[in-house]
């Protein structure tokens, strides 16, 4: 997959996986990271799915209409991805925090629905439940942010209540922080995300 990597000042410390949102690229969530922790190393990625131009890590059939098959496709190309990338650049397998927003946030919540302790912890912003009717894997003690807004009309605050109690019923340790915002990524729940990410130390 399309790629950068780079190598933080401490490099036992954990490493974003950055997964941006439709239309974006490996590169956007670079502040977003830097707010967050600027000494944990970077692996921003961009999703192979192309529509209309635009990047995503998944096809859709409309707006909040997943196609679950490519989904599920896509989940495993990002998942053997790390594993490929932790080997490639020399980065810890074991602790990966993915950072996402809307799509990549989307298929950041399919890697815990589809795989096994797939991540350290994560950080959701602004995503959806990707699949329903299956049953999750065993995510005890696994730390999930999510950032919502109470106005968000993608991301519906039904939605992320649904998303946030299918992974606690999985036994992740979810935190959801709501801002009176739509959709997008406001630096008020970016800093919030950075008080919960010094809180897991
Ligand atoms: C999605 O398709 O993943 C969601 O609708 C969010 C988006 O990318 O707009």
């Amino acid at each position: 997959m399309k790629h950068i990597f780079e190598k933080g000042s401490d490099a036992q410390k954990n490493t974003f996986l950055l997964l941006h949102g439709t239309g974006g690229t490996e590169t956007d969530l670079l502040p977003v990271a830097g707010m967050i922790d600027e000494s944990a190393s970077i692996l921003g990625v961009r999703g192979n799915v192309s529509e209309h131009g635009m990047p995503r890590f998944f096809k859709r059939l409309a707006e909040g209409v997943f196609d679950e098959e490519d989904l599920i496709d896509r989940t495993k190309e990002l998942y053997d991805f790390i594993d490929t990338a932790a080997h490639d650049h020399a980065f810890s397998r074991d602790h990966v925090i993915a950072v996402g927003y809307s799509n990549g946030a989307n298929i950041a919540a399919s890697l815990l629905f589809h795989y096994q302790q797939p991540l350290k912890g994560a950080v959701l912003f602004h995503p959806m439940v990707p699949r329903r009717g299956v049953e999750l894997p065993d995510l005890t003690g696994l730390p999930v942010f999510i950032g919502a807004g109470t106005n968000d009309p993608i991301c519906k605050p039904e939605e992320t209540e649904e998303l946030s109690k299918l992974l606690q019923q999985a036994g992740a340790a979810v935190d959801v922080h709501w801002e009176s915002n739509g959709h997008q990524l406001s630096r008020n729940e970016v800093e919030k995300a950075a008080e919960w990410y010094r809180n897991l130390k």
